[in-house]
């Protein structure tokens, strides 16, 4: 592969965004993900917002154009057919006009919206768009509250590895043990045959996936059913965080915008979900860490997700702890931040989540890291992701230890994050 220059390297992300815009929406890579997916979507909408704020709007729009009735957001949407990736509508089953998953992903959409708005070339634009877009983003995150913390303990779980956003993270692999495998049937993927299978999911993984998609389509796709009936119910402190975090950050929105209403009930949620984090704090590891809900037991794992937490208005304290928890990982790697630590046996430096970089990852971190009191660490990260991509190229992920690209190549959400990288190191040339 032809190394990126870092000079051309912003030109370099719009042309990979342009040829993944299908439109009204942007596919995360044409061949292994061909349709709309759900925070790959809002995540893009930050990179397009540098060049064609008008378009960001629309991906983030055309998304809750597919928000179902109790307020999910679904992880994908099939605009079209596509032969070439499974499990397609005809597995997932959930009876929409234009057919979609059946669960969710990450809930950034908060986070994006307001970051756009803040950013904003154009602020009448994006107040209009805002306005429309925030009860539909409260409406999804009342959801979530309703539908994925029934006993109401303030922090929410996923019913799926695919809701996490991090497939195959060894964070769900006890949980993940005990969905079974019968009746499953045959299936063929078709992941393995746009990228190399050792950088992806195992088979015995993905017929996991695909019992409980069957177990979720069993029960018709309803959302008051699904928690309960759920083998695998985990709590994961990242994807709590981002939920906070865009909780939090529609509540500002929703003050500034006199949605009151909104406002207040995101700030009790806000305020709940904090003092509920706390209990995932693992001092041993001076992470936080996962909660296996059925087990009633904490997940021996130091992923990622433990460090995401960052992200949310968590204490300071504790920003400093994490902060100090990516400097031990930093003797481990060349390029930061791994998906999990590699003095862990279980850790791979290639497949997917369970050791690879993820430059959406970074992103978050770094927006929270600016709490804390560590410059040299943010310009760290963003400089290891710079260089990420000037060695690998824009793939999906990137091994920490050699910048080996992985997975998909020209990745629409790696694009679209390398121009906030370079908005930090050259505010103008990115901001212009
Ligand atoms: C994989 C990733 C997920 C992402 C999707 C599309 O499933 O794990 O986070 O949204 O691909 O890029």
């Amino acid at each position: 592969m032809k190394p990126i220059s870092r000079l051309d390297m912003f030109d370099h992300a719009e042309r990979v965004l342009k040829i993944n815009d299908m439109g009204t929406y942007t596919v995360p890579t044409h061949g292994l993900y061909p349709f709309q997916w759900n925070w790959d979507s809002c995540l893009t909408a930050l990179g397009q917002a540098h060049f064609d704020e008008h378009r960001a709007w629309t991906e983030i729009d055309t998304l809750f154009q597919h928000q179902w009735e109790d307020g999910m957001v679904p992880h994908i949407v099939f605009h079209k057919q596509d032969k070439g990736y499974f499990p397609g509508p005809d597995v997932w089953q959930t009876g929409r006009t234009v057919p979609t998953s059946g669960i969710t992903q990450p809930p950034v959409a908060g986070y994006v919206v307001k970051r756009l708005v803040d950013h904003a070339r154009d602020p009448d634009l994006a107040e209009a768009r805002a306005r429309d877009l925030v009860p539909k983003i409260a409406r999804w995150h009342e959801w979530f509250h309703a539908c994925r913390d029934p006993k109401k303990t303030g922090l929410v779980a996923i019913l799926h590895p695919w809701e996490s956003g991090r497939d195959n993270s060894i964070d769900w692999d006890d949980a993940f043990s005990r969905v079974p495998t019968d009746g499953v049937g045959e299936f063929k993927r078709r992941d393995t045959s746009h990228a190399d299978a050792a950088h992806r999911p195992t088979d015995e993984q993905y017929k996991r996936y695909i019992w409980l998609v069957q177990r979720f389509r069993s029960l018709n796709w309803d959302n008051t059913r699904l928690h309960d009936a759920s083998p695998f119910q985990v709590v994961d402190p990242g994807f709590n965080a981002i939920l906070i975090r865009s909780v939090a950050d529609i509540a500002e929105l929703a003050e500034r915008y006199g949605m009151t209403g909104i406002a207040q009930m995101s700030r009790r949620h806000v305020a709940e979900g904090l003092a509920a984090l706390e209990s995932l704090w693992d001092d041993r590891l001076g992470q936080y860490v996962c909660f296996d809900r059925p087990a009633g037991r904490k997940v021996d794992s130091a992923s990622i997700g433990g460090i995401l937490p960052v992200f949310a208005a968590i204490p300071l304290e504790r920003v400093q702890q994490l902060a100090t928890r990516i400097e031990a990982l930093k003797a481990r790697v060349e390029y930061l931040i791994p998906s999990h630590d590699p003095a862990d046996p279980r850790f791979e430096s290639l497949r997917y989540w369970r050791g690879p970089v993820w430059l959406i990852i970074n992103h978050m971190i770094i927006d929270g890291l600016v709490r804390g009191d560590v410059p040299d660490l943010i310009a760290r990260i963003t400089s290891d992701s710079i260089r990420l991509i000037e060695e690998g190229g824009f793939a999906e992920y990137h091994d920490p230890l050699t910048a080996e690209p992985c997975g998909g190549g020209t990745f629409s959400w790696t694009a679209a994050m390398i121009m906030e990288f370079l908005q930090i190191v050259e505010p103008v040339r990115a901001g212009s």
